[in-house]
C-alpha cells in the first residue's frame, strides 16, 4: 500500500527546533520558531496561566464536551478582548467566535468555510508571509495568489500592496495580518489601513485579518485598532484569533474564528456551517486553554496579571529590537539594519541571504528562518554581542 508514498521536506519552521535541540554547541542561539523566550532562555508559562490552572484544577467537575462552538464563556470575553468590551457587533448579535485549535486551526476552519460556502473565490497573501497560509489555503482546494507587501529591498512597501489589491477580482478573500506581520515584522500604519479598506469596499473584497500576536506589537488595545475599525465599516469580516503566544499557551491550542456577519439571522446561518465544518475536522475543540483564557479574562484581578505580564514580554522584544541594532553600530551595520528597530512584533526580515543564513547556522549555531526571518523574541540581552559579531562576520 505505501510503496508509492514518497517523502516531504520536513517543515520549514518546525523543523528548526529539532535541529536546534540536537546542535551540541553550547553557545547556540535559537531565533527559528515564533515563540517568547525569557533571559533563561525558556518559554515561561504566565503566572496568570497557572494561578488560572490552579483554579480549575480545584473546582472543574467535567471533562464532558464542550459544544460545537467550543465554550461560550471564552468566545463572549474573547469578542471583548479583540473587538473591544461593549462593542456594538456583540450587542446587536452580528459577531460571534467559534473556539478552534489554536489560530491555524481558525485559518483551517476559514479555509473550509470558504471553499464549501463561497466557492470560487481566491484567497490573496502578502508576499512574503507564513508559509503555512499557503499550504492551509491550497489544501482546501482554494485558488492562491499574492499581492506584494516588500520591494526588493525588502522594506514595506504599501503603494505596491493596494496597487496590486485594486486588480483583485471582485468577492476574492483578501488575509491581511492585523500587527506583527509574520514573517516580514512590518506593520501598516493607521494612515495605511484607512485606505487598505477603501481598496476592499470599493473591490466588495472579504477580509480574513490573521490576529496571531495580539498585545506583542504596540499593546493588546492599540493592536486591535485596524480590525475594530474594519468590523466597524464592514456588513462581514473574519477574524482568526490566537491565544498561543498572548498567553503562553502555545501547546494548549486556543484560539477561534470571530464572524461578523450583516446581521443576527446571517451570522447564526453562517456558524450553522461553521459547527458543521469543525464538527468534520476535530469534532469538539480541546478545551483547556479556553477554560483557562475564559479564566483569566472574567476575573479582573488575574487579567489585571495577565496585562502586565504581556506588557512585559512585549516590552522586552522592543528593546532587543533596540539593543541590537546598537549593538551593530560598531560594525558600521546599524544603518543597513536599522529595519529591526522599527518592525513589530517577534520577527525581524532581516534581509540576511539564504546563504548568510546558513553561514551563521554553520559557523555560529544560529537558527533562523533561510528567508532570513529572525525571531527577536528567541534573543537574550547577553547574547546580543555575540549575535551581532555573527552577523557582522556573514555581512
Ligand atoms: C511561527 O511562524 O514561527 C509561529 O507562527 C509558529 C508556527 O506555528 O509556525
Amino acid at each position: 500500500h505505501f510503496a508509492k508514498v514518497g517523502r516531504v521536506p520536513g517543515d520549514p519552521i518546525l523543523g528548526l527546533m529539532d535541529a536546534y535541540r540536537l546542535d551540541p554547541n553550547p553557545a547556540k542561539l535559537d531565533l527559528g520558531v515564533g515563540v517568547y523566550k525569557d533571559a533563561r532562555g525558556l518559554t515561561p508559562i504566565p503566572h496568570a496561566v497557572k494561578l488560572a490552572e490552579q483554579r480549575l484544577v480545584d473546582t472543574e467537575t467535567t471533562k464532558t464536551y464542550v459544544g460545537g462552538h467550543g465554550d461560550a464563556a471564552f468566545g463572549r470575553l474573547l469578542l471583548d478582548l479583540v473587538l473591544g468590551t461593549g462593542n456594538r457587533l456583540e450587542a446587536t448579535g452580528r459577531a460571534g467566535a467559534t473556539q478552534t485549535p489554536g489560530g491555524t486551526g481558525a485559518l483551517r476552519l476559514a479555509a473550509e468555510f470558504i471553499t464549501h460556502n463561497l466557492p470560487g473565490r481566491g484567497v490573496w497573501l502578502s508576499d512574503p508571509t507564513w508559509p503555512i497560509h499557503e499550504t492551509i489555503f491550497a489544501g482546501a482546494g482554494i485558488k492562491v495568489a499574492h499581492y506584494p507587501y516588500v520591494d526588493a529591498t525588502n522594506r514595506l512597501d504599501v503603494d505596491a500592496m493596494l496597487t496590486a489589491l485594486e486588480q483583485v477580482p471582485k468577492g476574492d478573500v483578501v488575509l491581511l495580518h492585523a500587527c506583527c506581520h509574520n514573517p516580514t515584522g512590518f506593520d501598516l500604519s493607521q494612515d495605511d489601513w484607512r485606505k487598505v479598506l477603501e481598496v476592499v469596499k470599493a473591490r466588495e473584497l472579504l477580509p480574513l485579518i490573521d490576529f496571531a500576536y495580539q498585545g506583542f506589537g504596540d499593546g493588546l488595545e492599540q493592536d486591535a485598532w485596524a480590525v475594530r475599525l474594519f468590523a466597524e465599516a464592514l456588513p462581514e469580516l473574519l477574524v482568526t484569533s490566537s491565544c498561543s503566544k498572548n498567553f503562553g499557551l502555545y501547546r494548549e491550542r486556543t484560539g477561534a474564528l470571530i464572524v461578523c456577519a450583516a446581521d443576527a439571522e446571517k451570522l447564526t446561518d453562517v456558524r450553522s456551517q461553521l459547527a458543521f465544518l469543525a464538527r468534520n475536522l476535530w469534532s469538539t475543540p480541546p478545551a483547556h486553554g479556553a477554560a483557562v483564557v475564559a479564566t483569566i479574562l472574567g476575573d479582573a484581578s488575574l487579567k489585571a496579571q495577565w496585562v502586565e505580564e504581556l506588557e512585559s514580554m512585549r516590552k522586552r522584544v522592543a528593546d532587543l529590537r533596540r539593543g541590537l541594532v546598537e549593538a551593530l553600530q560598531p560594525f558600521g551595520l546599524a544603518e543597513r539594519f536599522a529595519h529591526i528597530g522599527e518592525q513589530r512584533g517577534m520577527f525581524s526580515y532581516t534581509g540576511l541571504s539564504p546563504e548568510q543564513v546558513a553561514k551563521l547556522r554553520a559557523e555560529f549555531s544560529v537558527y533562523m528562518v533561510s528567508t532570513g526571518r529572525a525571531n527577536v523574541a528567541g534573543l537574550d540581552f547577553s547574547r546580543i554581542d555575540d549575535l551581532a559579531k555573527a552577523i557582522a562576520k556573514v555581512c
